[in-house]
């Protein structure tokens, strides 16, 4: 029975999600007149609906360098909130499996008890009424003390976890980060002196350094979530959170958005990278610096300058649009579409062609750019790392 629970608890845990959402879902959730459904999805030339479809990853298993990363279960900590969690769910676990076998024990004993006194009974002739019982100060004491002293113990320990976990100044020589929640995908920015660092869906941290994490959100509520890292915690607009994680050592941990945002909640993915201190020194350096100017992609650069693209999107030195992701090292990321699917040309191009066909939902419009353009645009953003 134990093996089912943990079972179904590490199912539950477990993320991942189908890829892409049904029509349904599309007018479900838009407020206002009946939207129209939507166009079947274009197929593309090079790369059809299908074979994106087969090429979409979640977590991407071939890009964790340290074993065991890529797996998302709260039963594998690797940071202290995460490690004190799991120990308090196995405390109330054990304690809960104890009274289940205490509670079950008593029953069976007195199921056995109550047929042989009853076939001995009979054997005898005598009536197979067992002795009646009216009230019992001992089992009255007994079963008030017990289960007061039970749940004192676990609010006790509970309180010392909460009291750990939900901190409300950073934890010494702390980074800060802060995480403001988009529909559907993550703003991380690195404050600094130095300039800050704006970054999206793949967050980079030192490993064995405490991040004190500021959560906010631009719209609606969502809820961040890196099972090996920390607890959940929610992102809510006009009021700001904060929780805190250390990750114990190099390697990539995924999380998930864990509150119902909308239409792409299940797509609204998080990679940590946690780095060695001298290679997330060396990835800030990187992200300060200002977006590379390729004049091979200049094309590119007049596409997505002339069209909306800058309306939407920050691009150092060439656009300061706020409402989607920083792109002025977009290259240097694995994953587009909030870690949907793998960074690379076609799917970017297919991404930029028309969000809507990988993500539906998505409030990123497609340009209806024509072939050229597209190359263009998909060029030039594949030169900003
Ligand atoms: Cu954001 Cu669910």
């Amino acid at each position: 029975m134990i093996a089912i629970v943990f079972c179904i608890a590490l199912g539950a845990t477990a993320i991942g999600a189908p890829a892409g959402a049904s029509q349904d879902d599309t007018n479900a959730t838009a407020s206002g007149p009946p939207v129209p459904p939507a166009p079947a999805p274009v197929r593309q030339p090079d790369g059809s609906v299908a074979d994106l479809d087969a090429k979409l990853v979640v977590c991407d298993p071939d890009a964790p360098p340290v074993s065991g990363a890529g797996v998302t279960s709260i039963f594998e900590p690797e940071s202290p909130p995460s490690r004190e969690i799991r120990e308090l769910g196995f405390l109330v676990f054990a304690i809960c499996i104890g009274i289940f076998v205490v509670v079950q024990g008593f029953l069976v004993l007195a199921i056995v008890r109550g047929i042989r006194s009853r076939r001995a009974a009979r054997e005898e002739g005598a009536s197979a009424e067992p002795t009646q019982v009216y009230g019992s100060v001992p089992i009255e004491v007994a079963w008030t003390v017990i289960p007061t002293i039970i749940v004192f113990v676990l609010t006790m320990v509970t309180i010392r976890t909460i009291r750990d976990i939900d901190i409300t100044s950073p934890p010494e020589d702390a980074l800060e980060v802060i995480a403001i929640g988009h529909q559907w995908w993550w703003e991380f920015r690195y404050p600094d002196e130095a300039g800050e660092v704006v970054t999206a869906n793949e967050m980079h941290v030192p490993a064995g350094r405490p991040i004190w994490l500021r959560l906010e959100s631009a719209d609606v509520i969502h809820s961040f979530w890196v099972p090996r890292l920390a607890g959940k915690m929610d992102l809510i607009p006009g009021h700001t959170n904060y929780t805190w994680f250390e990750a114990d050592r190099a390697g990539i941990y995924l999380g998930q958005c864990a509150e119902y945002c909308g239409t792409q909640h299940a797509h609204m993915l998080i990679r940590v990278y946690a780095d060695e201190p001298e290679a997330f020194d060396d990835w800030l350096a990187a992200q300060r610096k200002p977006a590379i100017e390729d004049p091979t992609v200049a094309e590119g650069r007049r596409v997505f300058a002339e069209y909306a693209c800058l309306n939407c999107h920050t691009v150092d030195g060439t656009s300061d649009g706020m409402f989607g992701p920083n792109l002025t090292h977009l290259a240097s990321r694995d994953t587009i579409g909030s870690g949907f699917i793998p960074l690379n040309r076609e799917n970017l191009r297919a991404w930029i062609d028309d969000p809507a066909q990988l993500k539906i939902g998505c409030n990123m419009p497609s340009l209806k750019l024509d072939a050229a353009e597209l190359d263009a645009v998909t060029d030039y953003l594949l030169t900003l790392n």
